[in-house]
């Protein structure tokens, strides 16, 4: 049987990276987990997405998948170590492939990062810009918390949307930046909205992008690429929360029906 890609988020954010692995590697399958019943995980602690994250990974880890990928910036600030450690596949994060992305677009080297409270907390893509460009960039960074609750609610594009992303880019939007990294994978399901506040000259990056071509060359260089498949490769999706919803927004966004498994956590740990 073909060994899949698993792919978490804690709602439907990852789907932003789905669609590109699709997209760039039509043949390999797609496990997908959306921890939707406990979603947002922007403002918990640490030790929560933490613990969060490793019981998606135990539970995905029994399809026995070739590679682990955390479509999720908020649990690859603060996890990214802690699962690496603990699975023997390649696991790969959004925030690396993120400050890579914009790094390759900047001409002024002034670079926003909006992410959730989490993210922009733990400093990472400071962290990762100034590793990877030698502290050559000036970085500017907003918390948004109210966008993640939008896009699990499917509000894409409403009145209440433009006024929620226009309040939180209000001080971002009076900053010289060129570009603007989406730290949240749920932000590209805002993107036009967040565009056309930012206007023209402010590039938005997301990771989606650089993540598909990571995911790419390390499964070259294990020599683990999908051959040719007879047909499409069957994904399998699993939501922890509402289906409907998540079957919803799904298909929309990647414009395919979907096989989706409802998952009950035992504990659910809802709030904070
Ligand atoms: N999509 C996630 C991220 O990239 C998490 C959003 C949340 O649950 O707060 O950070």
């Amino acid at each position: 049987m073909q060994q899949a890609i698993a792919v978490l988020d804690s709602g439907v954010g990852g789907l932003t990276v789905v669609k590109e692995v699709m997209r760039q590697l039509p043949r390999e399958k797609i496990l997908y987990f959306g921890d939707t019943a406990r979603t947002p995980y922007g403002s918990r602690s640490p030790e929560q997405v933490v613990e969060f994250t490793r019981e998606i990974v135990d539970y995905l880890v029994q399809f026995n998948p070739k590679m682990i990928v955390i479509a999720c910036n908020t649990a690859t600030a603060v996890a990214l170590e802690d699962i690496t450690s603990r699975v023997s596949v390649p696991v790969v994060g959004v925030i690396g492939p993120g400050a890579r992305a914009a790094l390759g677009r900047t001409r002024t080297g002034v670079i926003g990062v909006i992410g959730t409270e989490g993210t922009i907390r733990s400093g990472a893509y400071e962290a990762a810009l100034n590793r990877l460009s030698g502290g050559k960039v000036q970085v500017v960074s907003e918390a948004c918390p109210g966008f993640v609750p939008l896009v699990e609610d499917g509000n894409f594009r409403s009145a209440r949307t433009r006024e929620i992303v226009e309040a939180s880019l209000a001080t971002l939007r009076d900053t010289q930046l060129d570009s603007l990294i989406l730290g949240c994978t749920h932000y590209p399901f805002l993107a036009e909205t967040i565009s056309e506040t930012m206007g023209p000259g402010v590039a938005l990056i997301s990771s989606a992008d650089e993540t598909a071509r990571e995911i790419r060359s390390i499964l070259e260089r294990s020599d683990q690429l999908a051959a040719t498949a007879d047909g499409a490769p069957l994904h399998q999706f699993f939501c922890s929360g509402d289906p409907a919803k998540f079957r919803e927004i799904a298909q929309t966004w990647l414009g395919e029906q979907i096989r989706l498994t409802p998952v009950v956590w035992q504990v659910p740990h809802i709030g904070a």
